[in-house]
């Protein structure tokens, strides 16, 4: 496992990942700089196949290009059908975690994530608002990361869905009790005024695009949205 999962899992506390979708493209290397600068922990990528989600974003080789450049580890988040096929193309372009949807990949999920594991990279699962935890349970002793959706996937800037983030808890309490290792990330829609929220039912790390990037002093949104 990661050993910057480790950290959090061991030290506690919470961490932050801007999502680059909301950056500046135009200048990409001036935009992962002053979020490095401002405290951001991870980069979040967002893959997008204008098929699992009505958007399009960039490919391996867009985060191969990234991770060149950046200095904090990426985690990236595949919003695409068929993931078994490209998983292995987004390890080898410098992903430290790669996270698919449970909705994606289904009953292909366990060898997924065993994919992902075996290239010596970090296995995430991501859920929709709508997918009940229990829909992945009989999976969360395997994954290092679980990506609890707060909005649906496909565009950054929406609200988020508040009924999303009672799973957080849900998933904080059986991570508990089962001794899972996984760490849990949300993602969708989190700003300062609704992170405490997140934080509070066990958010480990807090994805965050707009909130970031749409505001002219990211080390205030970074530290506020870290609490
Ligand atoms: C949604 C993406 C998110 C999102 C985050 O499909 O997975 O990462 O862009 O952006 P905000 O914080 O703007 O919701
Ligand atoms: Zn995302």
């Amino acid at each position: 496992m990661n050993s910057l999962f480790r950290r959090l899992n061991e030290k506690g506390g919470v961490a932050v990942a801007p999502s680059l979708l909301s950056a500046d493209f135009s200048c990409l290397e001036r935009e992962i700089r002053t979020v490095e600068d401002a405290g951001a922990d991870f980069l979040h990528l967002d893959v997008m196949d204008g098929n699992f989600v009505p958007n399009i974003t960039f490919g391996p080789m867009i985060v191969g290009a990234i991770a060149k450049i950046a200095r904090i580890p990426l985690i990236t988040h595949l919003m695409i059908l068929h993931p078994d096929r490209y998983v292995e193309q987004f390890v080898k372009a410098g992903s430290s975690a790669v996270s698919f949807h449970w909705e994606a990949g289904k009953t292909a999920s366990g060898n997924i994530i065993e994919k992902i594991r075996s290239l010596g990279c970090d296995a995430g699962l991501a859920i929709n608002p709508d997918t009940p935890l229990s829909s992945v349970e009989h999976l969360l002793a395997e994954i290092d990361l679980l990506l609890v959706m707060t909005v649906f996937p496909g565009f950054g800037g929406q609200e988020l869905i508040s009924a999303a983030i009672d799973k957080i808890g849900e998933a904080a309490r059986l991570k508990k009790e089962k001794g899972y290792r996984f760490v849990i990330e949300v993602d969708g829609g989190i700003k300062p005024q609704n992170a405490a929220r997140a934080r509070e039912q066990g958010a480990q790390i807090l994805v965050a695009g707009t909130a970031v990037f749409k505001c002219s002093d990211y080390a205030g949104a970074v530290a506020s949205i870290r609490g």
